[in-house]
């Protein structure tokens, strides 16, 4: 339908605008402090740079935006997010969890730097995050509570939570429950987060912000199954990682518990249940129904 073919170009456009303005502002301000070594910021940068789908800060501006806040308002907490994100990545890839060389369609950290580099652009990029909340958010209690937010998300109960099961899982019999605790954990959380953080700086009220929450979780799971999903179906090129190695490394992966039919309709089920919850929030939030729409048809 040309209708829906020119509203998703115009999403596209949209979203690739929006990218480019998180990447700007991650960028400035890595490049204002002059404190930092040179290696380590060539480091930082050369994984901030090496591209991404951006969905995360995305999703915190059009956040922001369906509960009246403008995207400026939320830079500083996608940069945050997106930063978060990119340090799991850099851990992810090392040889002692995925050992995988390639990310973002680029040699992994660790191939183009060394593990004791990439080890700490890693620690850098988490730890900039919390200082980047505090120093460019201008409000003291928003500051707070969003660091608060992407702590919790982040941290022992949440990403790394969830790494740590995914770790332990590898080579074992797995269940249906496991796959969907290291699911929710090491990815949703973060997806959550970054949906509510929009909210709050938008100033959202607790009612939007569950909604917004409940909506990040959903799509996090969908996330993270179409990602397991893709593992065995796509390209390396396609992806700008390794493919087909989920099973050949005895990762419990949905599709391994649940099989590839029950996986497909998982992710249209929580897809359609993201777009209900969002149903409640009684504002425009079409960019956040686009986003969820765009993890089924999924091709990167
Ligand atoms: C990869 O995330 C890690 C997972 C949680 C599956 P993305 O697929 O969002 O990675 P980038 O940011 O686009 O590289
Ligand atoms: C990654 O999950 C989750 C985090 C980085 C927290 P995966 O290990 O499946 O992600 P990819 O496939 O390497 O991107
Ligand atoms: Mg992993
Ligand atoms: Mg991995
Ligand atoms: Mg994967």
């Amino acid at each position: 339908m040309a209708s829906t073919r020119v509203l998703n170009e115009k999403y596209d456009l949209l979203m690739q605008q929006l990218a480019r303005s998180v990447e700007n502002t991650m960028e400035q301000y890595l490049l204002q402090d002059s404190a930092v070594p040179e290696k380590l910021r060539e480091a930082m940068l050369y994984s901030l740079r090496a591209g991404g789908k951006r969905l995360r800060p995305i999703m915190v501006i059009f956040a922001c935006q369906a509960c009246g806040g403008r995207p400026d308002d939320a830079l500083p907490a996608a940069a945050a997010v997106e930063m978060v994100h990119t340090y799991s990545l850099i851990h992810d890839d090392l040889p002692a969890l995925d050992d995988d060389d390639f990310r973002r369609g680029r040699p992994s950290s660790h191939k183009a730097f060394g593990e004791g580099v990439a080890i700490l652009a890693g620690d850098a990029l988490l730890t900039y995050a919390f200082h980047v909340l505090t120093l460019h958010v201008p409000r003291a209690d928003l500051a707070r509570q969003l660091v608060m937010e992407l702590s919790a998300a982040a941290g022992p109960a949440g990403m790394i939570g969830g790494q740590i099961e995914d770790l332990l899982a590898n080579n074992a019999p797995g269940t249906l429950e496991m796959v969907d605790y290291i699911h929710t954990h090491k990815t949703a959380m973060l997806l959550r987060a970054a949906a509510r953080m929009g909210g709050l700086c938008a100033r959202a009220d607790p009612r939007q912000l569950e909604i917004l929450g409940d909506y990040g979780l959903k799509v996090g799971q969908a996330f993270q199954i179409t990602d397991d999903l893709l593992d065995i179906t796509a390209t390396p090129q396609q992806m700008g990682k390794p493919t087909q190695k989920d099973h050949k490394a005895g990762k419990l992966t949905y599709p391994a518990v649940a099989g590839v039919e029950q996986s497909n309709r998982q992710v249209q089920k929580l897809i359609e249940q993201a777009l209900d919850d969002l149903a409640e929030l009684q504002t425009p939030a079409e960019p956040l129904r686009h986003l969820a729409r765009m993890i089924i048809k999924r091709r990167n």
